[in-house]
C-alpha cells in the first residue's frame, strides 16, 4: 500500500516537470512580432506594449521599434536575458529612465542601437552604456538623440570596448572632436556623424578608420583635416562621403588619404575643380562630383588625373560643355584625358550640342569604358562615331533624352560588346529594321525602351515582330515590358500596351496592297493603253504604210512611169493571196513563158530583209503598168487594198494606161471599196472567164494591155 502512495506522486511529479519542459522549450513567437528562424531575428514594431516579452531561445538578434518603453531596468530583459542576444535594436522607444544597470546581464551583445531615444538622459545613458558585460560589443549607434553637442561623457564611458563602428547622425553637433575621438575610440573603422550642423573639425587621428560619412553637415576641407600632425590622420581611410557640405574649393590637392578609393564631393558649392586635383590619391578609385549647384566656372587641365580612377560621376551639373559658352572655362580635349583606366562615366544632365563636336572630343577617347550614363541631356540623337570606338562599352544609358531616331548602322553598326541599353522615356515613335543591327544584338542582355510614346501603326509591326522573335530567345531582354510600352497614337488607342496591338492585315498591308495595286494599276493601264495603241497601229497599219511610202517615194524622187523605156518589169501584179494559184498557173504562165513579159510579183520577186513599202515603192517604181487582179477576197485583203492605194496614187500621177484591173469575178460595183470603185470607173477592166472560148480573148486583151501603151 506504501509503495502505492509513493509512486503516485512521483509519476505526477514525472507529467508535471514534461509539462513544464514543453512549454519551456517551445516559446512562440510573439504575436505582433516576426521571428525568422534562418536568421534567428525578431522584428516587433509599433504597438502599444510596455516591457519586452518572451522569444524562442534561437533568437540572437531583436529589434524592438517604436514602442512604449519609458523606464528600462534589469528586470524589463528578464525574460530575454537567457537568450544568446547579440544585436539589440531599440530604436523610438520613448526611453526617458534607464538604470545603469540595465544591460548588464545581456553578456553577448555586440550591436547596440539606441537611436532615436531624445528624452534618455546622458547621464543615465553613459552610466548604461558604461556597465555593459559584453566583451564583443564592438558596434554602438546612437542617432538622433538631438543632442547639440558632441558627448564626450558617453565616449569616455565606451572607451573600455573595443568599440569599431560608432554612428552619431541625425543630431545638432556644430563641431566635431576628431581629437576626443581618437583618445577614446582609437579602433573606429566607421564613423557615421552625417544629418549634424558640424562646422569646425579639430583634427584627429584615427588611424583605423576605414569609412566615413559626414555627409549633410557644413564642413569645408582643406589638408590640414588630413594632415595636422605631420603624418596622415587618416592612413586607413577608403570612403569620405563629403555630400552636402560646403567644400567650394580644392586649394591644396587632396592627399595624405593613401588608401582613399571612393571621394564623394556631391552637393558642394563648387566654383573651381583646379589642375590634378585628385591626382595624389593614390587608391582613387570611384569619384562623385554630382550636383554641385550651379556656382562652377571653371574646370582646369586634367582636372581628374589618375591612374587608378574607374568610375567618374559628373552630373546634374548644367555645366554647359559648348563651343559657345561663355564665362566657363574647360578644355574639351584634357578634361577627360590621362584617366587611362576609366570603365564608368555618367555625364547626365549637364548641356551638350550634339553638333559641336564637344562631346566627342571629351570622351571619344576613352577606349576603356565600360559604362556611360548620359540621362536627360535632351539629345535628340544618339550621337554617332563615339560609342562605336569604344570596343569594351557594356552599358549604355540614355535614359530621358529627346531621342526620336538615329542612324543604326552608324552608332551600333560596329558594337558588339553591349550588354545593357537604356532608351526608356526617350521620344522614339517607330522603330525600323535599320535601328539595331543584328551584330549588337550579339552579347545583349537587356534593352529599355519603355516609357516611350509608341505609335501604333503598321510602321512599328516590324518592331512587334522583332520583340517576339528576341523574346523568344532571351525572355528578359526588354525591360519593362508589356506594361510600361505603351501607344500614344492614335488617340484611340491612347494608353494600350503595344502588345495588345494586333493590326489586321487590312489595316497594315493597305501600303503593300496600295502599292500592288498601284502598281496593278499602272499596269493595266500601260496594258490597255498598248493594247488601244497596238490596235490603232493594226487598224491604221496600211495608213501608216501609205504614209512611209510617201516618205520613202519623197525622199529618193518619183520615178515616173513615162520616164522612157527602161522599166524592169512589164507589169506589177496586185493580187490577193487566194489568188495566188490562179496568178501562178495562168497568168504568169501565159504572160511570162509565153509572151516574154517580166513582170513583179511580190511572193517572188521582193527583196528578203528590205521593207515591205520599199519593195512595194520599188516595184511600182520598175514597172511600166500595174495590174489589180480583183476578187471578192482580194477587196478584203487590207494588203491587196494598200498595193491599190498606191496603184491609185501611180495611176492618178501617170495616166489612165498604166493601170490594168483584172476581174477574176463578177463583182457588183457597190460590193467595192470607195476606192477600188473609183479606179473601177476610171478605167476599163479585163474580165477572166472559165469557158476556154472566152479565155483566148481575155488573154489577147491582157497581152495587148501590158504591152501598148
Ligand atoms: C527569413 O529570412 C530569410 C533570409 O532573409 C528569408 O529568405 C526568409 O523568407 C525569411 N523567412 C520568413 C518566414 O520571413
Ligand atoms: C525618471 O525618474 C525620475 C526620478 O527617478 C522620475 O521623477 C521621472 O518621472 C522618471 N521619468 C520617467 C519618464 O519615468
Ligand atoms: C565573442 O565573440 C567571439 C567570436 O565571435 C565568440 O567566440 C565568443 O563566444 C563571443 N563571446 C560572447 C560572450 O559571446
Ligand atoms: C577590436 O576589433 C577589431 C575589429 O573587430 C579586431 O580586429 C581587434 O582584434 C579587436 N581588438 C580587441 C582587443 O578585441
Ligand atoms: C584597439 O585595437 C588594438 C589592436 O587590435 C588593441 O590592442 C587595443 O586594445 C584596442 N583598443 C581598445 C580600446 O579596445
Ligand atoms: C582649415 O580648416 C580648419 C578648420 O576646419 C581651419 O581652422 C583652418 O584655418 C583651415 N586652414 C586653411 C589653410 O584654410
Ligand atoms: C603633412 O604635413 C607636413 C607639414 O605640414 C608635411 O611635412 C608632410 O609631408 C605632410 N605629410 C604628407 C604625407 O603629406
Ligand atoms: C554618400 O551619402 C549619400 C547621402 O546619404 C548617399 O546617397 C550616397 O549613396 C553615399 N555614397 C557613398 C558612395 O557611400
Ligand atoms: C549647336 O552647334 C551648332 C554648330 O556649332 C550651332 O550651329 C547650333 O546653333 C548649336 N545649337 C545650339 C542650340 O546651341
Ligand atoms: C585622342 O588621342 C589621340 C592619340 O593619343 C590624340 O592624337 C588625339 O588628339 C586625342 N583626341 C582628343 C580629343 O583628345
Ligand atoms: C543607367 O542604367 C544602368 C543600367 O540599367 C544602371 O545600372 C544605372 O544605374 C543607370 N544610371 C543612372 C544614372 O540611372
Ligand atoms: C546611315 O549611315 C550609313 C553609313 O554612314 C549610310 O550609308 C546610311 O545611308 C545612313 N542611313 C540613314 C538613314 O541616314
Amino acid at each position: 500500500m506504501t509503495s502505492m502512495k509513493i509512486i503516485i506522486p512521483v509519476y505526477l511529479f514525472g507529467v508535471i516537470s514534461l509539462t513544464l519542459l514543453h512549454t519551456a522549450s517551445s516559446i512562440e513567437c510573439p504575436q505582433f512580432c516576426t521571428c525568422n528562424k534562418t536568421t534567428s531575428e525578431a522584428k516587433c514594431q509599433n504597438r502599444l506594449y510596455d516591457g519586452i516579452p518572451a522569444f524562442p531561445n534561437y533568437i540572437t538578434s531583436l529589434t524592438f521599434t517604436g514602442m512604449n518603453l519609458p523606464e528600462v531596468k534589469k528586470k524589463t530583459f528578464n525574460l530575454i536575458k537567457d537568450l544568446e542576444l547579440q544585436v539589440l535594436i531599440l530604436r523610438h522607444n520613448r526611453i526617458g529612465n534607464i538604470t545603469a544597470d540595465a544591460l548588464s546581464e545581456l553578456k553577448h551583445l555586440r550591436h547596440l542601437d539606441l537611436s532615436g531615444n531624445s528624452e534618455m538622459k546622458i547621464d543615465q545613458l553613459a552610466a548604461c552604456l558604461g556597465n555593459i558585460k559584453s566583451p564583443n560589443i564592438t558596434i554602438l549607434k546612437l542617432n538622433s538623440f538631438g543632442w547639440e553637442n558632441e558627448q564626450i561623457i558617453i565616449y569616455e564611458a565606451i572607451s573600455k570596448y573595443n568599440i569599431t563602428e560608432l554612428q552619431m547622425s541625425r543630431n545638432y553637433f556644430k563641431s566635431l572632436n576628431m581629437s576626443a575621438l581618437e583618445q577614446y575610440v582609437p579602433n573606429l573603422t566607421s564613423l557615421n556623424v552625417a544629418y549634424n550642423d558640424i562646422e569646425h573639425i579639430i583634427p584627429g587621428q584615427l588611424r583605423k578608420l576605414e569609412i566615413w560619412r559626414i555627409h549633410h553637415n557644413y564642413v569645408d576641407v582643406n589638408y590640414t583635416l588630413f594632415n595636422s600632425t605631420g603624418t596622415c590622420n587618416f592612413p586607413s581611410l577608403k570612403v569620405l562621403n563629403l555630400t552636402s557640405n560646403f567644400v567650394n574649393h580644392f586649394e591644396n590637392r587632396f592627399s595624405c588619404l593613401d588608401k582613399l578609393e571612393v571621394l564623394v564631393l556631391d552637393r558642394n558649392p563648387v566654383k573651381q575643380i583646379l589642375k590634378e586635383t585628385f591626382s595624389d590619391l593614390p587608391s582613387l578609385q570611384v569619384l562623385h562630383l554630382n550636383h554641385l549647384g550651379d556656382r562652377l566656372y571653371n574646370i582646369e587641365a586634367f582636372p581628374f588625373r589618375s591612374k587608378t580612377l574607374k568610375e567618374l560621376s559628373f552630373s546634374r551639373n548644367h555645366f554647359a560643355f559648348l563651343k559657345s559658352a561663355r564665362y566657363l572655362y574647360f578644355d574639351s580635349t584634357q578634361i577627360f584625358s590621362k584617366i587611362p583606366n576609366l570603365e564608368a562615366i555618367d555625364l547626365s544632365e549637364n548641356y551638350f550640342n550634339l553638333t559641336d563636336g564637344v562631346l566627342k572630343e571629351m570622351i571619344s577617347n576613352l577606349t576603356n569604358l565600360k559604362r556611360i550614363t548620359i540621362k536627360s541631356c535632351k539629345f535628340q540623337t544618339i550621337p554617332t562615331d563615339i560609342f562605336s570606338k569604344m570596343k569594351r562599352l557594356e552599358v549604355l544609358n540614355l535614359t530621358k533624352n529627346h531621342i526620336g531616331s538615329w542612324n543604326g548602322t552608324e552608332v551600333f553598326g560596329s558594337i558588339s560588346s553591349l550588354r545593357t541599353l537604356r532608351l526608356d522615356f526617350n521620344y522614339i515613335n517607330v522603330f525600323n529594321d535599320t535601328s539595331f543591327p543584328e551584330s549588337f544584338m550579339a552579347n545583349l542582355k537587356s534593352i529599355d525602351l519603355a516609357g516611350n510614346p509608341f505609335f501604333c501603326s503598321c510602321k512599328n509591326l516590324w518592331f512587334r515582330k522583332w520583340i517576339h522573335s528576341w523574346r523568344l530567345k532571351r525572355p528578359h531582354i526588354f525591360k519593362g515590358y508589356p506594361a510600361n510600352y505603351l501607344c500614344i497614337n492614335p488617340p484611340e488607342l491612347y494608353n494600350t500596351e503595344l502588345k495588345d496591338y494586333f493590326p489586321s492585315d487590312d489595316e497594315c498591308y493597305p501600303e503593300k496592297m496600295n502599292a500592288a495595286l498601284q502598281s496593278f494599276i499602272v499596269l493595266s493601264l500601260v496594258g490597255i493603253f498598248s493594247v488601244i495603241l497596238v490596235s490603232l497601229i493594226y487598224k491604221g497599219r496600211w495608213h501608216i504604210r501609205y504614209w512611209i511610202y510617201l516618205q520613202r517615194v519623197k525622199q529618193r524622187g518619183y520615178i515616173s512611169l513615162n520616164s522612157g523605156d527602161s522599166f524592169l518589169y512589164s507589169g506589177f501584179v496586185v493580187y490577193s493571196d487566194e489568188d495566188r494559184h490562179w496568178v501562178f498557173s495562168k497568168f504568169l504562165k501565159i504572160v511570162e513563158e509565153e509572151n516574154d513579159q517580166t513582170l513583179c510579183i511580190h511572193h517572188r520577186d521582193f527583196e528578203v530583209g528590205k521593207l515591205i513599202v520599199d519593195n512595194i515603192a520599188d516595184c511600182i517604181a520598175q514597172s511600166r503598168k500595174i495590174i489589180l487582179v480583183l476578187s471578192r477576197t482580194m477587196m478584203t485583203s487590207d494588203w491587196c487594198l494598200f498595193e491599190t492605194r498606191l496603184a491609185h496614187r501611180k495611176f492618178l500621177n501617170d495616166d489612165n494606161g498604166s493601170l490594168i484591173i483584172i476581174m477574176l469575178e463578177n463583182i457588183q460595183k457597190k460590193d467595192m471599196p470607195h476606192s477600188l470603185r473609183n479606179l473601177v470607173d476610171l478605167t476599163t477592166y479585163i474580165t477572166w472567164s472559165e469557158e476556154p472560148d472566152l479565155q483566148e480573148r481575155f488573154w489577147t486583151n491582157v497581152l495587148k494591155s501590158i504591152k501598148g501603151d
